[in-house]
């Protein structure tokens, strides 16, 4: 694990205050940040590995689990928000099985919240990979979560 990490760490060597980039460097490499992470940087920045998870857990744009293979997203910016982006997230929540910010069991999904993907006169909208799913409604959200679902 620390092999992985030891570029990352040899470029940041002696710069005290670039825990965030290197946590985010990390996430980049990994997809998230596991507990092996955690204490590979806290023993770089010779850090206790709770005061690194402590920062790291303050800022939403760090995860703590793998990502699933497909990564569901729901804007809940104002556009969608306002035609109905919180029922659409709580439906794909229920489809899936989780709340927002986790991943299925299997590793087959992941659910996030995203501000606006720039497209709001198409609100309300879903993402699902690099798939962009406009004009979401209740059922719309079911049937492409089923198609996702039933792939081998
Ligand atoms: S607010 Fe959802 S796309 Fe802009």
């Amino acid at each position: 694990m620390y092999k992985q990490l030891a570029e990352i760490f040899k470029q940041y060597e002696g710069e005290k205050g670039a825990v965030i980039t290197v946590l985010q460097k990390v996430q980049e490499k990994l997809g998230y940040l596991s507990k092996e992470a955690i204490s590979g940087v806290a023993k770089f920045f010779r850090m206790s590995e709770s005061e690194i998870f402590g920062i790291a857990s303050f800022y939403a744009q760090f995860r703590f689990t793998p990502r699933g293979k497909h990564a569901v997203k729901v804007c809940l910016g104002t556009a969608c928000y306002v035609r109905g982006g919180e029922e659409i997230m709580k439906t794909a929540e229920k489809n899936l099985g989780i709340d927002r910010g986790g991943t299925t069991e299997d590793y087959k999904f992941s659910l996030e919240r995203v501000a606006c993907f720039g497209c709001c006169a198409l609100a309300p909208v879903m993402l699902v990979d690099k798939n962009v799913h406009t004009k979401m409604n209740l059922s719309k959200v079911r049937e492409v979560i089923k198609r996702y679902q039933g792939e081998k």
